[in-house]
């Protein structure tokens, strides 16, 4: 693939990498590359960063087509930039713009357009523990049309932002609201995408969570509001007893984590179980109220492994972990940052270096 670069004259100060926050500094430049149906994907380009220019009659700002991807490049001791995992993440767009009937995204051409924004912007890559550069490439419907139909035109996008920890706590344990009156995703839907639209629709739990003193909601499935779905802006895993246990996939409402991924592949390498399984909210307060539920954490790109320190279900409150970080957390935490940071041993071959 060919790709032109257009260096800015104008290069932004950088923010001060102590003080970044998650999502809010954009690094010089920006890739962009359209897809014209008959033509392909075309016009491969590294621009400086800048406003899209978009028809206000652009199907995605109607009809919602518009699909993205979360990623970081990590910063290394040994002065090397590493992504993790980039062609799981090239195949998953793929997955959720087959379901947005969008065009196919070769995934070589996915991993070398983040590689190449990327090493152009190495300077970003923030140095400090627990920062690294976000990657957010997203595709849109670009097409000018207010009939409801599968688009023509499509813009494959990557920014970049300077990240600290998403959730303001760090690795402090967030506390969690299980929501039993909005629904995220049904079976036949579109809850295994990253589709803007199913963000779109959690809203308006985020804000009763936060009202309630919540960082972010745990979803139930959409049916009979009975078994743990996933968070939103990360999948959840428990510890019960000694066992790992955290919602399968299968029924397609679920986003595949590839945090969530490799949290599963490290566990298993150690020797811990792990069970995908169906799990219903009844059955984590039972283990809660009885003690055996002794961990809780997301995974995500952005949250990496967050533990969560507290759940509300209902009216009952339950402490999991005396509201702290547990082993099995911690652990993980540890070995997933260590291969993401290349301070251990990366023995599954996750990370690409350059
Ligand atoms: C990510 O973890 O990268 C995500 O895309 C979740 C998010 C909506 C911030």
């Amino acid at each position: 693939m060919q790709i032109s670069i257009t260096k800015t004259t104008a290069p932004k100060a950088k923010p001060d990498w102590n003080k970044l926050g998650f999502g809010k500094y954009y690094t010089d430049h920006m890739f962009i590359m359209d897809y014209v149906a008959g033509e392909g994907w075309i016009d491969a380009r590294i621009v400086p960063y800048q406003p899209l220019q978009l028809d206000p009659a652009a199907i995605c700002l109607h009809y919602g087509i518009e699909i993205f991807e979360g990623m970081k490049a990590y910063p290394g001791k040994d002065g090397k930039v590493r992504l993790f995992r980039p062609a799981d993440n090239a195949a998953r767009i793929n997955r959720s713009g087959a379901r947005l009937c969008m065009p196919h995204l070769p995934e070589e051409m996915f991993v070398e357009a983040v590689k190449t924004l990327v090493d152009v912007e190495r300077e970003w890559v923030p140095t400090l523990p627990d920062t690294s550069l976000y990657i957010r490439p997203f595709i849109i419907a670009n097409e000018a049309q207010l009939g409801v139909h599968v688009a023509n035109r499509y813009q494959f996008i990557i920014i970049l932002s300077p990240s600290g920890a998403y959730y303001p706590e760090g690795l402090n344990p967030v506390k969690i609201y299980v929501e039993d009156e909005y629904v995220r995703a049904v079976r036949g839907g579109t809850g295994f995408t990253k589709c803007g639209g199913n963000y779109a629709a959690a809203m308006i739990a985020q804000q009763k969570a936060h009202e309630l003193g919540y960082s972010q909601v745990l979803w139930l499935d959409g049916v009979e509001r009975k078994y743990i779905n996933e968070v939103g802006a990360m999948n959840i895993m428990f510890r019960i007893d000694d066992e790992i246990v955290t919602p399968d996939l299968e029924d397609g409402t679920i986003l595949p984590g590839v945090t969530r991924d490799s949290v599963l592949k490290i566990a298993k390498d150690w020797g811990i179980a792990v069970s995908e399984r169906r799990i219903s909210v009844e059955e984590l307060a039972d283990a809660a109220r009885s003690g055996r539920l002794k961990e809780a954490w997301g995974t995500g790109t952005a949250a990496v492994v967050s533990p969560v320190g507290e759940l509300r279900y209902e009216d009952e409150v339950f402490v999991i972990g005396g509201g702290q970080i547990g082993e099995y957390t911690q652990r993980i935490y540890d070995e997933l940052t260590g291969i993401q940071w290349g301070k251990r041993e990366d023995k599954f071959g996750w990370t690409m270096e350059f």
